[in-house]
């Protein structure tokens, strides 16, 4: 399939000529029958060509239209049809930034050329745009350009279009509310909202008010009618992080809702009608809460049509200086202090760090890095504990000698819950203490 044409013409002899000859050229056609419906046609995308009769008429002639429509995206390509031989409009249109004018009779051969050079256009340009992005590594609000984080990249171009849902993963910190908002903003729903739930946290029924909402005096509380996320995101996309803290009986209703797009608010009798794209995500081996029985299988396979999975920071660390040095400058505006550059020595430990909180956790220590250092060039002295000595999950504990008991005690305890999780009973175990012990411990080293 070529690209999309966006047509209008009000001669229906001259409509249907177009028409057979664009789409046996392989266009996808969008007709349209009034002039005026173009407008409502036109979003922010850059991949379809707007081809129109030229009608004159000023304030609402086709001029005063394209205009229009170049004020919501200047990027939008208009071929105009001009009627007999109406040369001056066409140089008006001309003028006012058309991209071709052709005229009575159609030279079907000419439009032919017109149109490859225009679409050969709009891909120079998305070629470049990507280009560009590429070589900052960036990819929308996305910063990184390791292979790991191009294939998301990758991913998320092909789905976002779709209205197919999306399971993002990966550990804590690694972004998934960032590929959730990269999702909405590449999709048709773009100017929709996205509406966001974090479901940790909440109890049953806040959870149930909170995603279907609820009618007044539902419950001793329900002062007034409360409209749930699935009634906000309609025509948008809702994203439900920390998904596998949903409780079950919860987790049957959205099932409801994403087989039909029905449901009722809470205390309401009311069926409603929902349109949404569900985003989820969560850093827990939703697999595994299968199995364990506290996630519905039949919702898993829902919620997973496809899975976006983020690599934690320390396996694709060609990302880290590239954050770094984002943060530093972010960081530094928002704190007016000028740093200017991390040190070899600096920048080779924070790329050999683990990164266990990931992105999250870098940009913290970017902010106390700037907020904290003495000179306006990071040196070792300036980076945290953690980083200087290099804590690395599961990996052996690098203690350099000089290190107090207690500090040893508290980096092991810190480096055994990372690994298993904060499953204290495990960690416990493998300390070989009690789990009160532990906690003891946790609390006093504040963990
Ligand atoms: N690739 C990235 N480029 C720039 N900033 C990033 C990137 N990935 C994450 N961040 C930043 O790190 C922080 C954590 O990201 P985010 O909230 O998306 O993580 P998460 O995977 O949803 O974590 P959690 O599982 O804890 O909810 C955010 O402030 C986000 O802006
Ligand atoms: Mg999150």
């Amino acid at each position: 399939m070529l690209g999309e044409i966006i047509l209008y013409h009000s001669d229906t002899r001259i409509r249907k000529v177009l028409v057979d000859f664009l789409t046996d050229e392989g266009y996808k056609l969008s007709i349209v029958d009034r002039a005026d419906d173009i407008i409502s046609r036109v979003n922010s995308d850059d991949n379809y060509v707007v081809l129109s009769e030229l009608q004159g008429g000023g304030s609402d002639g086709s001029i005063k239209l394209m205009e229009s429509a170049h004020g919501i995206n200047s990027n939008i390509p208009f071929v105009f049809v001009a009627t007999g031989d109406d040369v001056k409009e066409a140089v008006r249109a001309m003028k006012a930034g058309a991209f071709y004018c052709l005229t009575e009779p159609i030279d079907l051969g000419e439009l032919k050329v017109v149109l490859e050079r225009v679409f050969e256009d709009i891909k120079l340009r998305q070629e470049n745009i990507v280009l560009k992005d590429k070589a900052y590594g960036r990819f929308h609000n996305m910063i990184g350009k390791s292979e790991a984080m191009q294939r998301v990249y990758e991913i998320i171009k092909q789905v976002a279009p779709t209205d197919v849902s999306v399971l993002i993963t990966g550990e804590s910190g690694v972004g998934k509310e960032l590929v959730a908002e990269a999702i909405h903003a590449f999709s048709r729903r773009r100017d929709a909202p996205l509406v966001k739930l974090h479901c940790a946290a909440l109890a049953e029924g806040v959870l149930e008010s909170e995603l279907f909402g609820h009618e007044k005096g539902a419950f001793t509380d329900a002062l007034k009618r409360h409209i749930g996320r699935f009634e906000k995101a309609d025509g948008g996309t809702l994203f439900l992080d920390e998904v596998s803290e949903i409780p079950p009986s919860v987790q049957v209703k959205i099932l409801r809702v994403l087989e039909d797009g029905r449901f009722e608010r809470v205390g309401g009798s009311e069926t409603l009608k929902t349109d949404i794209r569900l985003i989820t995500a969560t850093n827990k081996n939703l697999v595994r809460e299968v199995e364990e029985g506290r996630f519905r299988e039949d919702l898993y396979w829902r919620i997973k049509v496809i899975e976006i999975y983020i690599p934690p920071l320390r396996e694709r660390r060609d990302d880290i200086p590239l954050l770094i040095d984002h943060y530093l400058e972010v960081y530094s505006n928002k704190n007016h202090r000028p740093i200017s550059k991390v040190d070899k020595k600096a920048m080779d430990l924070l790329v050999s760090y683990d990164w266990p909180g990931n992105v999250r956790e870098l940009k913290n220590v970017v902010e106390s890095i700037v907020v904290l250092s003495r000179d306006d060039v990071v040196t070792v002295d300036d980076l945290p504990e953690d980083v200087r000595y290099g804590v690395s999950k599961g990996g052996p504990l690098m203690i350099p000698v000089g290190t107090s008991i207690e500090e040893v005690e508290k980096s092991l305890i810190r480096d055994t819950l990372l690994k298993v999780a904060n499953d204290k009973k495990k960690a416990a175990k493998m300390l070989g203490i009690s789990l009160g012990q532990l906690e003891r411990r946790i609390r006093r080293y504040g963990l």
